[in-house]
């Protein structure tokens, strides 16, 4: 009987666990479950002897790898698999996935809910403003960025975006203007939704030659990763533009600074919570479980992110 084991820090809603069962019992697999560890060495513990993990922000490192001594697969359930050693599965012969666009629309729901509430104030009972009729630049058009396309139109915005790996006609097809540059896209759009996947190209690639681009009371929104910000240049923004807000789902490491010196200007939550609904955790818990089924059972491997 092959084994699964659920790995999260941050547990899935409990209706999602009970469908992702539904879907292993169905295939015969036992699961196993280990929600809200506090240790590492719990961690590894569990993952000794199972034959697929799921995991969702959880540091699968070359520990675990080591530790994992039956593992063949491992899915994270949701888009950014940064959290992956990839080349430590791959040494091992160890199949990694991810399960895109399942936890996507959570996430761009998110984006909305941070920009409201910092411009109506905190609904602190003062006059705020209003998203119709600003001007939206979505930083990366992939799942998060579409959804965030569709969501703005909603809200009567005039929807922008750069994606140097998605096709014009792609992104002209959603009704959103197509800008041929990051430079361009920062300079037009009062608010940027930053969408970008961490990777070695982007960590700390948002910095001061892009954000002193920004028109006046410019917003940045970062639903991505907190890694993708220049933090040191972020400071000096905030220091040199007084107009200038950062909303983020997952405080900066420089919280402390800015909750000190620029209050007002930021929303942070306090957990990464985009993905942190219901209905995101059972597409992407069950997506996870169906791929590990589809790969022991067909040998799919259509979401693995180390080929
Ligand atoms: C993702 O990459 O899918 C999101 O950042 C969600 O992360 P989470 O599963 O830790 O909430």
């Amino acid at each position: 009987m092959k084994k699964v084991l659920i790995a999260t820090e941050k547990p899935f809603a409990p209706a999602a666990v009970e469908q992702i069962k539904k879907v292993t019992d169905k295939a015969g697999y036992q699961l196993v479950l280990l929600e809200k560890y506090t240790d590492v060495d719990e961690f590894k513990k569990e993952v000794s002897d199972v034959d697929a993990l799921i995991v969702r922000s959880d540091k699968v490192t070359q520990d675990i790898i080591n530790a994992a001594k039956n593992l063949k697969v491992v899915v994270r359930a949701g888009a950014g698999y940064d959290n992956l050693d990839l080349d430590a599965c791959t040494a091992k012969g160890i199949v990694a996935m991810n399960t895109p666009g399942q936890n996507s629309n959570a996430v761009a729901e998110l984006a909305f809910g941070m920009m409201i509430y910092h411009i109506r104030n905190g609904f602190n009972g003062k006059p705020g403003n209003e998203l119709r009729d600003k001007k939206l630049g979505i930083h990366a058009f992939g799942n998060v960025g579409m959804f965030v396309s569709e969501i703005a139109k909603g809200f009567g915005m005039d929807v922008y975006a750069y994606d140097p790996f998605v096709s014009t006609d792609e992104i002209k097809k959603k009704g959103v203007k197509v800008l041929e540059s990051a430079e361009e896209l920062y300079k037009t759009c009062q608010y940027v939704s930053l969408n970008i996947p961490a990777n070695d190209t982007t960590k700390k690639s948002i910095g001061y030659q892009l954000l002193s681009l920004m028109p006046k009371d410019s917003k940045l929104v970062n639903t991505a990763r907190k890694e993708v910000i220049n933090e040191d240049e972020l400071l000096k923004i905030f220091e040199e533009r007084q107009d200038f807000s950062y909303l983020s789902d997952v405080a900066p490491d420089c919280i402390d600074i800015i909750e000190n010196k620029y209050p007002g200007r930021y929303v942070f939550t306090a957990k990464k919570m985009g993905a942190q609904t219901s209905e995101a955790n059972i597409k992407a818990g069950i997506a996870a479980a169906q791929q590990i089924i589809n790969y022991f059972e067909k040998g799919d491997t259509k979401f693995q992110v180390n080929k």
